[in-house]
């Protein structure tokens, strides 16, 4: 596991748009794991401007998003595929075709085998930005007495709604379940790339970063088990965990 301390959020991001970049200039056709929150925003932002730029080419690129919430539609404006077109894919020249997102509504069976599928076939991501939640979830694998190896249904936990329930009216409007890839789909991506800012996520990343326990009760701790695992995280954070 690679650890950057950075100065900033702000420069986290941008190390991670510069990672994205450099991984599709030197594979075109390659496969991006994806991830919603508010973390990955600026990242996405930094790509949109290096595709206005000419500096990045996404024609070829394909992507895998981790989750969604169960019960939204994708025109919902609270679902993952909104966030998604909203902060990305209408903006740069992604192939529609090339890009996917679980689905939150239908056939639960079928949409968790399609995900695990799209994960897979034609190679694993190169890849697969990640966000923590306060808990150490990484998409909505929730802290537990167990974890789930496959993309399945998950029931959020409280922490996980109240943190989001920022982004709903209210509280009972947030989904209480939500499709998301496993730790194995996670974990087959070549670059798990985690980003962690704020003090609310302190706890888990001293899970990760100080010491070798691997627990459920903090899934991001499981990345200590891949090799390839790049944790980005600002000195504030860092000091904050524990870590620095
Ligand atoms: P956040 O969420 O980026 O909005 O903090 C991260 C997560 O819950 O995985």
């Amino acid at each position: 596991m690679k650890v950057i301390v950075t100065k900033s959020y702000e420069e986290s991001c941008r190390i991670a748009a510069d990672m994205i970049r450099d991984e599709v200039a030197q594979n075109p056709a390659t496969k991006l794991g994806l991830a919603t929150g508010s973390t990955p925003i600026p990242v996405y932002y930094h790509l949109v401007e290096m595709f206005q730029k000419g500096e990045v080419d996404f024609s070829e690129v394909h992507t895998v998003n981790l989750d969604e919430y169960w019960g939204l539609s994708p025109d919902h404006p609270q679902s993952y595929h909104y966030f998604m077109q909203e902060n990305l894919f209408s903006h740069i020249n992604l192939n529609p075709q090339n890009t996917y997102v679980p689905k939150g509504t239908g056939d639960a069976a079928q949409n968790t085998a399609e995900l695990t599928q799209k994960v897979y076939e034609g190679g694993v991501p190169s890849i697969q930005l990640l966000g923590i939640g306060a808990n150490g979830h990484l998409g909505f694998n929730e802290a537990g007495p167990t974890l789930v190896a496959n993309a399945h249904m998950q029931a959020l936990t409280q922490s996980t709604i109240d943190a989001n329930s920022r982004f709903f009216e209210a509280k009972d409007k947030v989904p209480t379940l939500a499709i998301t890839m496993g730790m194995r789909e996670i974990l087959a991506a070549k670059t798990p790339l985690l980003i962690a800012t704020g003090a609310a996520k302190a706890q888990a990343m001293h899970g990760l970063l100080v010491g070798d326990e691997i627990t459920t009760q903090n899934p991001s701790t499981f990345l200590k088990l891949h090799t390839g695992t790049v944790v980005i995280i600002d000195e504030e954070l860092a000091i904050m965990s524990g870590a620095k």
